[in-house]
């Protein structure tokens, strides 16, 4: 497998910014059995499904907040997978395992993707794609860690028009010199929320994730330079960064490896209020769902629950935007408190 991050850029070591989302707007998981992940995160953690997409062996669920709060391919076995006329979306040796596929960031429009991209190319940044998802336009890199990460803007507001129910093969090559970008932005400001009646969980939005790292600065400085996240906060050796929506505290947290894997630790959806939160604990224990983890403390009310693969998610409600001291907590627990 060629991961396509050989080093840092003089660029990087430079801190110039180049995408600059507004927004963390998916993740997309690798998980073993896409018929039962699926399952599990529309009647237990309460997406909905949106559009699947069986050539790639995808599904897309959400809360309605973005085109999809999260996407999910069932593994590879190491061979590839193409989409749409011939496109190499998945080269062999990529999707082998269970976890983090991407996390996708929202840009405000094309002509802000269009320029990073050629920024970051003249810069020699390594772009690993550019795709055409036919609802967004998007460019994938890779992180020093191998995350990957895409960049992309909305090119329809009424995705749902689009990609809906069974899709044949969605995605295709696109190449950002083609035509001039388009200059507004086509995110859905209003976007219709949609709750899975029947689940024991109704999550409002997906706003963050969490990754650990052997190296939180290496990762950090990427994510300020490529990524374009400013540091919001640190405690200890967990860094804090958002995109420039200031509508939520932070967008990505990322953690000093303690133990374990590397790479994915959670995604985190917020619910409406602390009672939503725990009549939801309440109903997922009648239906003999025991979550991994309850959290009650000044920031905070929420559960993780984890998924068939053992992946974590986490739904919550906050309590305070300010960064939590983490100082007293024990490292093993940093990840889940922040
Ligand atoms: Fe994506």
């Amino acid at each position: 497998m060629s991961v396509g991050y050989h080093g840092p850029a003089t660029s990087i070591m430079n801190g110039d910014v180049y995408f600059r989302p507004r927004r963390l707007g998916h993740a997309n998981l690798w998980v073993d059995d896409l018929e039962r992940s699926q399952t599990f995160y529309n009647e237990v953690c309460g997406l909905t499904v949106e559009f699947w997409e069986p050539d790639l062996v995808a599904t897309f669920l959400g809360t309605g907040n973005t085109p999809h709060d999260l996407g999910m391919i069932e593994t590879t076995g190491g061979k590839a997978r193409h989409g749409r006329n011939g496109l190499l979306q998945i080269p062999e040796g990529v999707g082998a395992n269970v976890g983090l596929g991407h996390l996708a960031w929202e840009l405000a429009n094309e002509a802000d993707l269009v320029d990073a991209y050629r920024r970051a190319r003249d810069d020699e940044v390594p772009v690993d794609m550019t795709v055409d998802h036919q609802v967004a336009h998007s460019v994938y890199l890779y992180d020093p860690d191998g995350n990957s990460m895409e960049y992309y803007c909305d090119t329809v507001k009424n995705w749902r028009d689009v990609l809906h129910g069974e899709m044949e093969l969605i995605t295709a090559g696109w190449n950002p010199e083609d035509g001039e970008p388009f200059s507004d932005s086509r995110y859905d400001e209003h976007p219709e929320i949609r709750i899975v009646e029947d689940a024991p969980v109704h999550p409002r939005r997906l706003t963050h994730a969490v990754l650990v790292t052997e190296n939180v600065e290496r990762l950090a400085a990427f994510l300020t330079s490529v990524s374009g996240l400013e540091e919001v906060g640190r405690s200890e050796d967990v860094i804090y960064l958002r995109a420039s929506l200031a509508k939520y505290p932070y967008h990505l947290v990322i953690c000093n490896k303690r133990n374990g894997a590397g790479g994915y630790h959670h995604v985190s959806f917020e619910l409406e209020s602390v009672g939503a939160v725990e009549s939801a604990e309440n109903e997922l224990v009648e239906r003999g769902i025991t979550p991994e983890l309850s959290v009650d403390n000044e920031t905070k009310r929420s559960f993780y629950l984890r998924d068939p693969d053992g992946l974590l998610s986490e739904y919550y409600v906050r309590r305070s935007a300010a960064i939590p001291d983490l100082s007293a907590e024990p490292p093993r627990m940093r990840a889940f408190l922040v």
